[in-house]
């Protein structure tokens, strides 16, 4: 007999028919009457469902009885509607295989509630608890909506390559790709002679897949990426990864504007579809991680983004006497705890556009003042920055110049030029932290919570 997923055993009404499950046992509770009530779940769905074992089963004394949290069986059935209160479906077993056991006294994951630092100690098993497994649930959800999104307005969708010998942010936070023998590294001069190395000069993963993504832009007009991006930033904080995911739409024929426009129609598509579709997994969170969890979310559904300058939002944050760790001025840099403040301020999600040059990347296309660049940086609450993103110098001599002044080299960036040399366009796009926005859907508080595999300095267990 086929065997039939939980979520559609809850939801098919089809009482009386056979149905076999598999999955993990989450609680065992016998009966003065000679028989046990089994809580199975098997991931398609945060509901367990209940089955019914009778005394009269072949192995109920010598196997049944001794199922503990974290088996596997497979239950063959019969599907009923439950009598007991909170249940609407139950399976009347006719027969319980025990596929694997777990032995009760070292299986780390006890029915109680663990600390999400402890269950980070042990995340091949982490996915076996609620939490853990409405956030891969969600995030699966999110991936969907988001190929969804882009498909439906006529999007390619572009594979950016993993490993690159260019450096998109311009800043020095890359991971070496090499074959080189680390004990003896081939030098000339005094320096590493890459010429010997598998590429033939520096390798590194990629920190953003945008210059790629602008190629295709220029080619196919709208495209977007969805991959792993890197960067070897020593920040232990609950918003940073060393490999983290990002979805980068790039759009030729596009201003800052209807970049801001689309980056909005986005944040909110998305969100609102793991209203729609995940309730079962956000009703959990809402309840167990934090309880206005889905108002904010729908607050920022409903709500339109304010947009400010970055010279606007430093004359709000200057007002602020006190609080802030971080010095405010003209020419530094918005903090999160800045980013925090002025969505607290707006109670909205808040885009900042027209950033000093200096500390933005060299991509940015430059304003007619010649001191602030078209980026943009959305910031949603709780979360801060969520998107980065600008439109691009499209002007050759303009980003020459610019590559020139950040310190990096013309010639590395020799077929980005190209293309303002030949049939440039007015373009933009913009970067999303695909992790930061589940963190934002899940209410949970560390980022290495809502990635199934966290990478962070110092630490590369699973
Ligand atoms: O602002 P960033 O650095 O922008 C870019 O990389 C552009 N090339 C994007 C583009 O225009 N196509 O990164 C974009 C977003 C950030 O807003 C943040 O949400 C996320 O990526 N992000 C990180 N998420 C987790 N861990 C990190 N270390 C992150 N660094 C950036
Ligand atoms: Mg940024």
């Amino acid at each position: 007999m086929k065997r039939k997923k939980i979520a559609e055993l809850i939801e098919s009404g089809d009482f009386g028919s056979e149905v076999t499950l598999m999955g993990w046992v989450r609680t065992r509770r016998d009966s003065k009457g000679g028989f046990s009530f089994l809580e199975i779940n098997d991931g398609s769905t945060i509901k367990n469902i209940q089955v019914l074992a009778e005394g009269t089963l072949a192995n109920y004394a010598q196997e049944i009885l001794k199922l503990t949290t974290g088996c596997s069986v497979i239950v063959k059935g019969i599907l009923a509607e439950s009598p007991g209160k909170g249940q609407k479906v139950e399976v009347q077993a006719t027969e319980v295989t025990v596929v694997g056991w777990a032995d009760p006294e070292k299986y780390p994951l006890q029915k109680k509630r663990h600390s999400f630092e402890h269950l980070r100690t042990i995340a091949h098993l982490r996915p076996r608890t609620n939490t853990f497994g409405a956030v891969a649930r969600i995030r699966n959800a999110m991936s969907y909506a988001i190929h969804t999104f882009f498909q439906d307005r006529g999007f390619i969708y572009l594979h950016s390559p993993i490993i690159t010998g260019s450096n998109c942010e311009g800043a020095g936070d890359m991971f070496n790709v090499t074959t080189l023998d680390l004990q003896r590294v081939p030098n000339k001069d005094g320096r590493v002679d890459f010429r010997e190395d598998f590429f033939g000069k520096p390798a590194n993963l990629t920190v953003s897949g945008q210059l790629e993504a602008e190629v295709y832009a220029l080619a196919l007009g709208n495209v977007y990426t969805f991959g792993p991006t890197f960067r070897a930033e020593n920040s232990n904080t609950s918003r940073h990864l060393a490999e983290f995911w990002m979805i980068e739409p790039e759009m030729a024929f596009c201003d800052l504007k209807e970049n801001l426009d689309l980056a909005e129609e986005f944040i909110k598509t998305i969100l609102a579809s793991v209203l729609r579709n995940c309730t079962d997994d956000m009703a959990f969170l809402n309840r167990f991680v934090d309880k206005d969890l889905i108002a904010t979310v729908d607050d920022v559904i409903n709500s339109s983004f304010e947009h400010l300058t970055y010279t606007e939002a430093i004359e709000i944050l200057s007002k602020v006497r006190e609080g802030f760790e971080f010095p405010v001025g003209w020419g530094k840099d918005i903090q999160s705890e800045h980013e925090r403040y002025l969505c607290g301020h707006f109670k909205r999600s808040v885009a900042v556009t027209d950033y000093p040059k200096e500390i933005k990347p060299f991509y940015m296309k430059v304003n007619k003042d010649g001191r602030t660049v078209r980026a943009m940086d959305i910031l949603l609450p709780g979360i801060g920055e969520i998107i980065g993103g600008s439109q691009r110098e499209d002007d050759y001599e303009t980003l020459l110049t610019r590559i020139k002044e950040m310190n990096l080299d013309p010639a590395d960036y020799w077929w980005y030029l190209d293309l303002r040399k030949y049939g440039t366009v007015v373009h933009s796009g913009f970067g999303l932290g695909f992790e930061r926005l589940i963190q934002f859907v899940t209410g949970l508080a560390n980022i290495r919570d809502v990635i199934p595999f966290p990478r962070t300095p110092m630490n590369l267990e699973f």
